[in-house]
């Protein structure tokens, strides 16, 4: 996982965002940045007042190299109503710094080390430096697999405290948790109301913003069984994109193919309708759409792995894979070529 905090007096590079040409959202300086948050989608800005840091009201959009407005609105986030409509008075500490750092200590605001260190997947390691033993240790792989993926929820969700405030204090991460917790015993799952488009949810209940690959993953066929995030991905770091263990297709290969019980069925050509080298034949194409919102038109992959028919398009307005690529056709469009795909019930998906 690369770095999301950077202090800019020590990497000055890691500021990308255009400060050059004036622009009415940007009120503040290269100067007054404490530390950047984020490269890979977008970047803001925190400034150190006291012994709290803050985030600048404006925020760099990577991939459309473009300044946004930030700033949570009511109806949003379920935390604005419980703080003043003014950055300033928006700390970091409860809102964002439990899940960019490790250890931070509510009572003192400080941290051990801030990103994502090991301790925050492994738990407390000094013991494991004095006796360095398997068993002084959380090894998220000998966990069982709901406590396993709560290592990852614990950042990669949408959710709430079930204890709030915290002596007058609403946070917006899981004060408290250790790997090897049950993290639903500190923390619950963004409500979704089946049929309502919400700030966390399409209708029908997937992911409609970024930081919820936990909330999709717990709804997935893959996470009953016991299928694991880091069964896809290696968070020490590997070449490929989103650190995935094997990258393209080959990470489901893994397990997936004609002639294993998870399936599919017949050769790729078949399961998909698609040219075996055609970008429409990509596992991630009509499994993992990109649909829930970071930040602008940014969009990141969806993680139930149920494929969307386009008929929950229609009926409810749920983005489908087919036309979300196939940016020039409607949702009938796809759904006629559904109903002739020979591998695939049109009960299903056809409606
Ligand atoms: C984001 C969570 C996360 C962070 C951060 C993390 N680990 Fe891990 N670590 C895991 C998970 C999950 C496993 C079990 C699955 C695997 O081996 O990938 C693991 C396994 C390991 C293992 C056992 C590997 C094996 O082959 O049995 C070692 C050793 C390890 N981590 C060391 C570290 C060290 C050292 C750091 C910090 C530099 C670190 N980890 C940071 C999640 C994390
Ligand atoms: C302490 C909070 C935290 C924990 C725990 C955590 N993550 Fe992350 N993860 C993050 C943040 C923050 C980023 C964004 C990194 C960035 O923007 O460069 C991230 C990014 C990622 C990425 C994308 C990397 C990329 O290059 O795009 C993957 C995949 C990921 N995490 C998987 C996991 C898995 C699997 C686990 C559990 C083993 C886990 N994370 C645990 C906070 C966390
Ligand atoms: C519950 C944990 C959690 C909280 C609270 C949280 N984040 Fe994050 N943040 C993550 C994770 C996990 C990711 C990476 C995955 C993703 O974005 O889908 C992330 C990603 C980001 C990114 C994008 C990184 C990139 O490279 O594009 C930025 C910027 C960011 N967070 C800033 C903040 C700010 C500012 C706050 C407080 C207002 C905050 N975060 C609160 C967990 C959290
Ligand atoms: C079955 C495989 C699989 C599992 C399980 C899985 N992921 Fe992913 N994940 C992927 C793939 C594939 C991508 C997309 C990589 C790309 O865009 O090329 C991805 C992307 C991501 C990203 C980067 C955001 C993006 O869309 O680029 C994050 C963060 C992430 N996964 C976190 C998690 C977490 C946390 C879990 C467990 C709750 C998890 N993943 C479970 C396969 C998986
Ligand atoms: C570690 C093994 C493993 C990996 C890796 C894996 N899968 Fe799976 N997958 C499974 C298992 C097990 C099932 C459940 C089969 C069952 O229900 O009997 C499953 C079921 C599915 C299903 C059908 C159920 C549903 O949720 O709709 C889809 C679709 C799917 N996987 C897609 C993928 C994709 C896409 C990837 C790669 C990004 C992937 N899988 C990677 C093991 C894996
Ligand atoms: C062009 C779209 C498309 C692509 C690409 C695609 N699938 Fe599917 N997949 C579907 C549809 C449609 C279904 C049927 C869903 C249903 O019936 O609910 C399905 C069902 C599945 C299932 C469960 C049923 C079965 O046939 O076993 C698995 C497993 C699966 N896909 C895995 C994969 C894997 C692995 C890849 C990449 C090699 C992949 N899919 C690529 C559209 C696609
Ligand atoms: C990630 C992009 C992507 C996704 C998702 C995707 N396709 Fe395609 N599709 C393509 C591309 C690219 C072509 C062009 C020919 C080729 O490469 O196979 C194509 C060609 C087609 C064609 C034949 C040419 C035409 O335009 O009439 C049909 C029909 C089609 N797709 C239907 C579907 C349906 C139905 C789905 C959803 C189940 C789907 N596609 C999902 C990228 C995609």
């Amino acid at each position: 996982m690369a770095k999301v905090i950077q202090d800019p007096a020590k990497h000055p590079e890691a500021i990308v965002a255009d400060f050059s040409t004036p622009n009415p959202l940007v009120t503040f300086s290269k100067e007054d940045i404490a530390f950047t948050y984020g490269s890979k989608w977008k970047q803001r800005y925190f400034t150190k007042r006291g012994d709290d840091y803050y985030v600048f009201p404006a925020q760099w959009d990577v991939r459309a190299k473009t300044w946004r407005r930030y700033f949570v609105e009511n109806g949003t986030d379920w935390w604005a109503v419980h703080y003043p409509p003014d950055q300033m008075q928006r700390p970091t500490g409860p809102l964002c710094d439990g899940c960019h750092s490790v250890n931070y200590d509510i009572k003192t605001k400080t941290v051990t080390e801030w990103n994502v260190g090991c301790e925050k997947c492994h738990g407390p390691g000094s013991l494991h430096v004095e006796f360095p033993v398997a068993s002084t240790i959380v090894n998220p792989a000998r966990l069982d697999a709901v406590r396993a993926d709560d290592v990852c929820l614990q950042c990669h969700s949408q959710g709430q405290p079930r204890t709030k405030p915290l002596d007058g204090v609403y946070y917006d991460w899981p004060v408290g948790f250790k790997p090897g917790d049950r993290l639903s015993d500190v923390w619950a799952l963004e409500e979704h109301h089946l049929g309502k488009e919400t700030f966390t949810h399409w209708p029908d209940g997937t992911a409609h913003k970024n930081r919820m690959q936990g909330n999709d993953y717990v709804q997935s066929q893959m996470s009953l069984k016991g299928v694991r995030c880091y069964a896809c991905h290696d968070v020490h770091g590997t070449p490929f994109e989103a650190d995935l263990r094997v990258s393209g297709d080959g990470v489901c290969l893994q397990c997936h193919g004609p002639q294993v019980q998870p399936g599919p069925r017949g050769t790729i050509e078949q399961h998909t309708q698609h040219k075996a080298t055609s970008t429409g034949s990509r596992c991630v194409a009509c499994h993992m759409p990109p649909i829930a919102r970071t930040v602008g038109n940014v969009n990141v992959r969806s993680h139930t792995f149920k494929f969307i028919s386009p008929v929950m398009t229609k009926r409810l307005g749920v983005p489908n894979p087919c036309t979300t690529c196939h940016t020039d056709r409607m949702p009938d469009w796809a759904i006629d070529a559904l109903k002739r795909w020979p591998t695939t019930s049109p009960w299903r998906v056809a409606g």
